[in-house]
């Protein structure tokens, strides 16, 4: 199948709100991807499978995503009592974790851009910070898209995040990405703009990218943007959005994982098993080190100068 044409000048056009929106409707990004049946479909081991009130709120959080067009103001998700009960209880569980195993830069953005505790925040609250500092915004997704499609939308300064949080029965324990990986995980992140900036260039390598190539495009950003560590002050400590958002793997990472040195050659042959805690995690020598390497192996890659369509 063909790919869209996107070039340069639709990428930086923008919406009358400021935000950037496609300029020609025949690109699949104005409207979201994510299913359209019973909206969610959840596996016999989900945690929520057996309960109806569950079932059924998910999908009324996935008609949000679903009847959403792109660059306007995201409906707010009408959480219940319980599912901020899940995000307070979550949240004071990790705050200490944190605090511990967190790299510096990402404790100093979560001052900058705190999120609030007691109740779930709403993305299109957060979204005017998110685009005034790196650019971004959230979006709501209903379900899992392709790693493609994620990555393309990161191109043009789209995080695609679900609304819906886990179930209440298992409050440490996701199958899937939910608001809680989304936000602790990746809001804070994408207000630096050096992490805003290479998840925006990996989004538009993606967009000339073959199988292959999108293949390591999708690890680098697996082992860096979702499991990536750093070594700071003599400690390893995380940075990447699976890991913040998760208090038995922050925990205990370098118990789980066999902790590899920082090779982005291997990290992009390295495959991964987005169900089980991370079995390899590969550890930056610094932080800024990170961005500066991932930049330049993006610059480099085989996709360079490729024109998309
Ligand atoms: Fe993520």
């Amino acid at each position: 199948m063909a790919k869209p044409a996107v070039t340069r000048r639709i990428l930086e056009s923008t919406s009358a709100s400021g935000y950037w929106r496609p300029m020609r409707p025949e690109l699949d990004f104005t409207f979201h991807a994510g299913g359209t049946a019973d909206l969610v479909e959840l596996d016999q081991d989900h945690p929520g499978f057996r309960d109806e009130v569950y079932r059924s709120r998910r999908n009324v959080i996935a008609r949000i995503a679903l009847d959403y067009p792109t660059g306007t103001r995201v409906p707010d998700a009408p959480y219940t009592a319980e599912e901020h009960a899940v995000w307070r209880e979550v949240w004071a569980a990790l705050e200490p974790v944190h605090q511990e195993r967190v790299c510096s830069e990402i404790l100093e953005l979560q001052q900058v851009m705190p999120l609030q505790r007691d109740e779930i925040p709403q993305l299109g609250a957060l979204n005017p910070q998110l685009y005034a500092s790196g650019g971004f915004r959230m979006e709501p997704v209903a379900g899992l898209v392709s790693a493609r499609t994620f990555v393309r939308y990161l191109g043009r300064r789209v995080f695609l995040s679900t609304q819906y949080i886990r179930h209440h029965s298992r409050p440490f324990y996701t199958p899937e990405p939910d608001i809680l990986h989304e936000l602790v995980g990746h809001a804070a992140t994408l207000v630096h703009p050096g992490i805003a900036e290479v998840n925006r260039m990996l989004g538009e390598a993606a967009d000339v990218a073959d199988e292959q190539e999108m293949l390591r495009i999708e690890r680098m950003y697996w082992y860096t943007m979702e499991f990536g560590l750093v070594r700071q002050a003599g400690q390893i400590k995380a940075f990447g959005a699976g890991l913040l958002s998760s208090v038995g793997e922050l925990s205990d990472f370098d118990t789980h994982a066999e902790l590899m040195d920082w090779d982005l050659r291997t990290i992009a042959n390295t495959p991964y098993d987005p169900t089980q805690y991370q079995a390899k995690l590969f550890v930056a020598p610094s932080f800024t080190r990170m961005l500066v390497d991932v930049c330049g192996w993006v610059r480099s890659g085989a996709w360079r100068n490729r024109q998309a369509g």
